[in-house]
């Protein structure tokens, strides 16, 4: 009944208000915890109330007879909440690469979307790319990621000082470059933002040895697994990295019986990822102490050393922004993916494509009064983007997930690039 779901929204809202009181405490545990006992942290206060109100009066969603909310509208109506939450105090967001700014393995071409990030550069609000990508510190190889973000700052005529408040972290949380004035990307001197006197993670301070203790035991989990589970794969190894791709036709006559030579199955990756992951947490010869992140990529399974969590710290501690003022927008937060990490440090968005991106900073504009012409749009979010599915409560990621498969935006076929290694092919 209409008159059901505001109350529930507003008794989940005084939930976490509770959480948010005792979350730091972990002898007195919230109701929200003893309910939930892998509740994580909530960075600032949720209405999710008012959010629900806003989007039921454009969604109708509850004057439906037949079916109930879906676990996309659950998930908008969190997302809204959060934007309202962080709207007035944001002064840095971070946001993934694949599938969030720029479809998987594509290349930025999604122009509303640029128009709306240079509104919030102007707004002295930093932005980061915070991306597992890592082509160590080839500025040029992140470039031709977001190509067409950069070309929309120069064709903008951005002064230098709003570009350099563009970021782009790679490998996680291991290559931080910045903006320049003539739209490059320049590597930022570890002493400027691995400084000890800064109180944040310092990832390019950790040992080499471990490091490679890391990629070694996952390197030896994905092995097995390709081995096990006939996986027509291709495994690359970088120096804070390892992944499993699909093999191509010399995998077939490798693996003459096996599958995935072009693409692989979400659950042959999923799996692969899950046994991966137990491979670290149980490693014992020697024990692993460094951070690490094993995620489903969508098209590709991988292993880094560090996570977005420590990226995402790293440039808070850089930056001096607390928390409760950054936000991460990202496609992966089931815990087989790679963005759930940030939440520890960082309030998040959890979207699954590129447009979800630019409605969620629309929305934001409209909140903060930001828009160019005409007055702010009422906030309220698009219809979603992946097709009408039941209310199951299933994971939302495009892509894998999505019956119509992966976007093909930025147009992979042309591309002379390889997405994995940096280099040109
Ligand atoms: P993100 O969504 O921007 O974090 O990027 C994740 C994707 O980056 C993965 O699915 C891979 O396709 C790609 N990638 C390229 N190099 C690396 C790497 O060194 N580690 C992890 N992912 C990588
Ligand atoms: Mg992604």
């Amino acid at each position: 009944m209409p008159e059901t779901y505001p109350a529930t929204m507003g008794k989940l809202e005084s939930l976490i208000d509770d959480h948010r009181e005792k979350q730091d405490n972990p002898t007195d545990p919230s109701r929200l915890q003893l309910m939930v006992p892998s509740i994580g942290k909530f960075h600032t206060p949720l209405p999710l109330q008012e959010a629900w109100l806003r989007y039921d009066a454009k969604y109708c969603v509850s004057k439906r007879r037949m079916l109930p909310p879906s676990f996309n509208e659950v998930r908008h109506t969190l997302n809204l909440a959060q934007v309202m939450a962080i709207a007035d105090r944001l002064e840095m967001i971070c946001f993934d690469g694949d599938q969030t700014l720029y479809s998987d393995g594509g290349n930025f071409t999604n122009m509303p979307l640029a128009a709306t990030i240079i509104m919030i550069l102007k707004h002295g609000i930093k932005v980061v790319l915070i991306t597992a990508a890592g082509y160590g510190f080839d500025g040029a190889a992140y470039k031709v990621r977001v190509k067409g973000l950069l070309e929309a700052f120069l064709k903008d005529e951005l002064p230098a000082e709003v570009m350099s408040r563009f970021f782009v972290m790679g490998g996680e949380c291991h290559y931080l470059m910045r903006c320049t004035g003539t739209g490059e990307l320049e590597r930022v001197p570890d002493e400027e933002w691995q400084n000890p006197a800064l109180n944040g993670p310092k990832p390019r301070h950790w040992p080499e040895e471990e490091c490679k203790q890391v990629l070694d035991v996952a390197e030896a989990s994905f092995r097995a697994s390709i081995a096990d589970l006939k996986l027509r794969a291709r495994l690359i190894r970088k120096p804070r990295g390892v992944g499993v791709i699909p093999g191509g036709e010399a995998s077939v006559k490798a693996m003459p019986t096996g599958h995935g030579s072009v693409k692989f199955k979400t659950e042959a990756l999923d799996e692969v990822v899950l046994r991966c992951q137990q491979s670290l947490r149980e490693s014992r010869d020697p024990p692993i102490a460094l951070p690490w992140c094993v995620f489903n990529g969508g098209r590709d399974a991988w292993v880094d050393v560090g996570n977005k969590c420590i990226g995402v710290e790293a440039m808070q501690a850089f930056l001096g922004v607390l928390p409760q003022r950054s936000l991460h927008v990202g496609d992966q937060f089931l815990r087989t993916g790679n963005d759930v990490a940030a939440r520890e440090k960082s309030p998040c968005i959890w979207i699954i494509n590129p447009n979800e991106t630019l409605k969620v900073l629309e929305i934001f504009i409209g909140l903060k009064g930001l828009a160019k012409d005409g007055p702010a749009p009422v906030p309220g979010l698009a219809a979603p983007s992946s097709p009408p599915r039941s209310g199951v409560a299933e994971p939302p990621r495009e892509g894998s997930m999505n019956p119509l498969g992966m976007s093909t935006e930025g147009g992979s076929g042309a591309k002379q690039f390889n997405c994995y290694t940096g280099l040109s092919e």
